[in-house]
């Protein structure tokens, strides 16, 4: 019997908890073997390698190591690489997660040259054009024969813009999967200690959105409206690489009057933010699962706070993660600081809903996956 080959695509942080679970999930033995293909878009250890490690994903067969560039010079370089990958040794199958870059480049590579594409996290539409990763989306969504979604919306999503039943398949979220796999391991960070944090008595941040961090002032103004409403609540920042550059002008330490692990710190009556470099997958996560409270601009952390029943409020006006605001913990709170400080005082009076776990978000989604791609992926 012929051996298949399914290249399996990651590039930037959020698709390495996607792709975990799939890899786990993967027979040992059978007619469908798998590449691992990183592009090399992320490629700090904090923002890959150690990722890798903390999930147990085993090292990529080949890295693309394109680096980072514009949003087209990035995208072609990946094209480039993966084409010229493809001349080398061809596959059967392209699997691609989530929406970054290196999702759409691989997927409009893949097409071309003859093979089937598979999407995972398929069919999320913000309605909001002026992200990268609504293009991602739409474009590697009109090129899959196979897609694989989170939620029944999603499916509907897809089935307006002409994919076949057939194509569709929901199977749950893989980035749960690696939440419930990875739970019990989840450690406090080295400065828990230090800096006196308890459980419930901390605020998490996380921005990277261009439109939030690219430029000084609009970020400026953020920070300032959480202090200004975070009751002396420690807000903890790990800053992602993008907005480490704006940040660098700015000074942080002007809206913070003692650092909170000062041993003088008094948590109800100070105002503090601190930054800190990104976090691994184990640390971070810790700090959701135990903060009062988690702001940020991210799509996947909006899913994550939701299984892990922490308030989570968005700085956003659109989500492509509606279930995280109609049964999760998710409210998007806009970019308006008005907004962000009623969120806040909401918060703080306790009237924040407690949310419940969407429909099939249980840990099997990387099972299901793999079970439908090696019964199905022929006849599609
Ligand atoms: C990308 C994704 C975004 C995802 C985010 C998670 C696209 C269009 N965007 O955005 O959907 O939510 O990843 O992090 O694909 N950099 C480093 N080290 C790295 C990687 C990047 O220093 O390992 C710096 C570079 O200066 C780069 C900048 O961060 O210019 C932004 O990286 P890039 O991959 O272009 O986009 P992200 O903002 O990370």
């Amino acid at each position: 019997m012929k051996n298949y080959l399914i290249d399996i695509i990651a590039g930037a942080r959020p698709n390495f908890m996607k792709i975990g679970p799939i890899l786990k999930a993967w027979p040992k033995s059978g007619w469908i073997r798998y590449r691992l293909i990183h592009t090399g878009q992320h490629y700090d250890q904090a923002m890959s390698g150690k990722f890798f490690r903390q999930l147990g994903i085993p090292k990529p067969n080949v890295n693309l190591e394109v680096g980072s560039g514009s949003q087209a010079g990035q995208t072609a370089e990946i094209m480039k690489r993966y084409e010229e990958l493809l001349a080398q040794k061809m596959a059967d199958i392209c699997l691609v997660v989530g929406d970054v870059n290196s999702t759409m480049a691989c997927a409009i590579v893949a097409k071309k040259a003859g093979l089937k594409v598979a999407h995972v996290e398929a069919g999320l539409r913000s309605g909001d054009w002026r992200m990268p990763e609504e293009v991602n989306r739409v474009v590697t969504d009109a090129l899959s024969d196979l897609c694989f979604t989170t939620s029944v919306k999603a499916g509907r999503n897809l089935r307006k813009e002409g994919k076949k039943k057939s194509q569709i398949h929901f199977v749950g979220n893989t980035m749960v999967d690696s939440l419930l796999a990875h739970r019990n391991r989840f450690m406090p960070p080295e400065f828990w200690k230090e800096r006196n944090l308890r459980k419930g008595g901390y605020l998490v941040l996380t921005l990277h959105r261009p439109s939030n961090v690219d430029r000084k002032d609009k970020l400026a103004e953020l920070l300032r409206t959480i202090v200004r409403h975070s009751r002396g609540y420690p807000v903890l920042f790990p800053v992602h690489p993008r907005t480490a550059k704006t940040l660098k002008m700015i000074r942080v330490d002007s809206f913070a009057s003692r650092p909170p692990w000062s041993a003088r710190h008094k948590a109800s009556s100070e105002n503090c933010i601190f930054t800190m470099p990104p976090l691994g997958y184990l640390e971070f996560n810790y700090l959701v699962k135990n903060a009062k409270a988690v702001v940020t601009d991210s799509g996947g952390i909006t899913e994550e706070a939701t299984m892990m029943r922490v308030p989570c409020l968005t700085l956003r006006d659109t989500t492509e993660r509606p279930e995280t605001v109609a049964i999760g913990t998710n409210e998007l709170v806009g970019t308006d600081p008005r907004g962000l400080g009623l969120a806040l005082g909401r918060l703080f009076q306790g009237k924040w809903k407690k949310g419940r776990i969407p429909p099939k978000w249980d840990g099997k989604a990387g099972r299901r996956i793999v079970e439908i791609l090696t019964r199905l992926w022929r006849e599609v």
